[in-house]
């Protein structure tokens, strides 16, 4: 059990030695730790540390040249988003990814892609059955809905909806694909304080009723204190600090690297 009263359980990521380079910018360097299943993680550092480059490499969307990442036991070679995502794991970004003109009904349906197993073909040809999925999708996504309290905007074009909204409309994609791991890059960023309780609590739900993994990037240290089982801290690519909020806080290094600074 951890400080924050959570069960953990055994390794569910394992980061070994991870480079990624960009030309000639490295963007991480040697970098490991570790996800345990049940635990939120955070990933913290100065902008431009590497954090949105780390959440790429676990789910596919970029390919370290160095290192080994293994998952629910295995190692993976070369994986791609989509099949990082059979694999259950889904992500939120740093800028909101979703589809601005679709409904915050639809933009969660898509979220459920993956899970939909007759395509256009079979519901054409098999009306039943389709419909009967269809239903069961509707459904998922509806409670969803209401575990989001967005019920009054689920019709709304999401590019229509304030800032802290569309943050939790992209949580509520990335939970309709019912992940394992659910990684979130700076999920509070540009919340104004009532926004950011509201998505610390929804985060924390997440992980408490459906027992979802989660590794998070976030700035703002009162949430990482707040939310977070352990902490690893990133800085010019390299990892300067890991353990727990408090052991972290009260390191010289990350003091001098990230919290004397302000973002
Ligand atoms: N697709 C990319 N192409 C080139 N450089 C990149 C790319 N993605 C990230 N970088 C570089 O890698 C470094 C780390 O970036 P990033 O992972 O976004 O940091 P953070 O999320 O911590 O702010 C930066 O120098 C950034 O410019
Ligand atoms: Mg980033």
């Amino acid at each position: 059990m951890s400080s924050t009263g959570r069960v953990i359980g055994d390794t569910l990521l394992k980061i070994e030695n991870i480079s990624l380079s960009f030309g000639g910018v490295r963007a991480l360097s040697n970098v490991s730790f570790d996800v345990r299943k049940g635990e939120i993680r955070a990933i913290i550092g100065p902008n431009g540390a590497g954090k949105s480059s780390m959440l790429n490499c676990i789910n596919g969307f970029y390919h370290p040249q160095q290192g080994r990442i293994t998952y629910k036991g295995s190692v993976r070679e070369q994986m791609r988003p989509h099949e990082a995502a059979a694999q259950g794991i889904a992500r939120t970004f740093q800028n909101i990814a979703l589809f601005k003109g679709m409904s915050t009904l639809d933009n969660i349906m898509s979220g459920r892609l993956l899970k939909m197993k007759r395509g256009f073909f079979w519901q054409a040809l098999y009306w039943g059955p389709a419909e009967r999925e269809e239903l069961e999708h509707r459904e998922a996504v509806e409670r969803i809905i209401d575990f989001l309290e967005i019920q009054a905007v689920r019709k709304m074009p999401v590019g229509k909806l304030p800032y802290g909204l569309q943050k939790r409309v992209e949580l509520g994609r990335a939970l309709a694909a019912e992940p394992d791991l659910l990684l979130l890059d700076e999920p509070m960023a540009g919340m104004n304080v009532e926004e950011k309780e509201d998505m610390c609590r929804f985060i924390l739900d997440v992980n408490d009723q459906f027992g979802t993994t989660i590794a998070l990037i976030e700035h703002d240290m009162g949430v990482v204190m707040d939310l977070s089982d352990r902490v690893v801290v990133l800085e010019y690519g390299q990892k300067i600090a890991d353990g727990t909020p408090d052991e972290v806080r009260a390191d010289q290094r990350v003091i001098d690297a990230y919290l004397g600074v302000q973002h």
